[in-house]
């Protein structure tokens, strides 16, 4: 994981106890680096999918956060305003966050796996710009470290851990990302919006996402 930031000189695995000033200069090379990486997705016309999109949903919120939740795919409503989960899922999503004292605006970095929307959200049909789009992705993870990962839905989960089991089967469980990084899946806002029973579950994963975000924090204050 170290190859893009290591070409750039920078290891931030090696920085274990810093400073409020030392903390400071890192998230600012962690936006500077963010936005580098912006800049080089450019007006992207890698896979098809540019044909069809209106904007570019690179992601959004805190880069020097702990904690990094992972979508699949712009839909219609973050296609026109650029940024990630701000249709009907993307409420539900900040509810969730809510509920265990999280927001996109102060304490996580939201990323999808597409950056561009496939039409009428039909990521099945478009499998082959995963493989694309993907490498941003895991550059964004490499840049922001964080301790750990949440994927909502399958396209997520399967794209990081490399697994095709169903989400049903994945979710609730914590994986190893790269080794360092935790990562639990859950289910997608779109899927609980569609199925409100499977709610209960998701609320379980958030209970166990807040009680590891916790832990893993006091490990490193030790
Ligand atoms: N669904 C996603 O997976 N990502 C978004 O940004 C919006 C809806």
């Amino acid at each position: 994981m170290s190859s893009y930031l290591g070409s750039l000189g920078f290891s931030y695995h090696k920085m274990k106890k810093i400073d409020d000033k030392e903390l400071d200069t890192v998230c600012l090379d962690k936006e500077s680096l963010l936005n580098r990486l912006r800049q080089e997705i450019g007006y992207c016309k890698r896979c098809e999918l540019y044909k069809t999109r209106t904007n570019i949903v690179f992601g959004v919120g805190n880069p020097c956060t702990d904690i990094m939740f992972v979508g699949e795919a712009p839909g219609e409503e973050e296609d026109l305003k650029g940024e990630p989960f701000v249709g009907r899922a993307g409420r539900l999503l900040d509810r969730m966050l809510e509920a265990i004292g999280m927001s996109r605006k102060t304490n996580v970095y939201i990323a999808n796996v597409l950056k561009s929307r496939p039409p009428e959200n039909k990521i099945i049909n478009y499998m082959s710009s995963i493989d694309i789009c993907l490498p941003f992705l895991l550059r964004q993870i490499e840049i922001i470290n964080p301790k750990l990962i949440v994927c909502l839905g399958t396209i997520a989960a399967h794209a990081l851990l490399k697994i095709k089991e169903p989400i049903t089967k994945i979710r609730g469980r914590f994986y190893m990302y790269d080794k360092s990084i935790k990562l639990i899946a859950t289910y997608h806002p779109s899927y609980l919006l569609r199925n409100p029973y499977a709610k209960k579950e998701a609320w379980e994963d958030l209970k166990k996402i807040k009680e590891m975000i916790v832990k893993l924090r006091e490990v490193e204050s030790v």
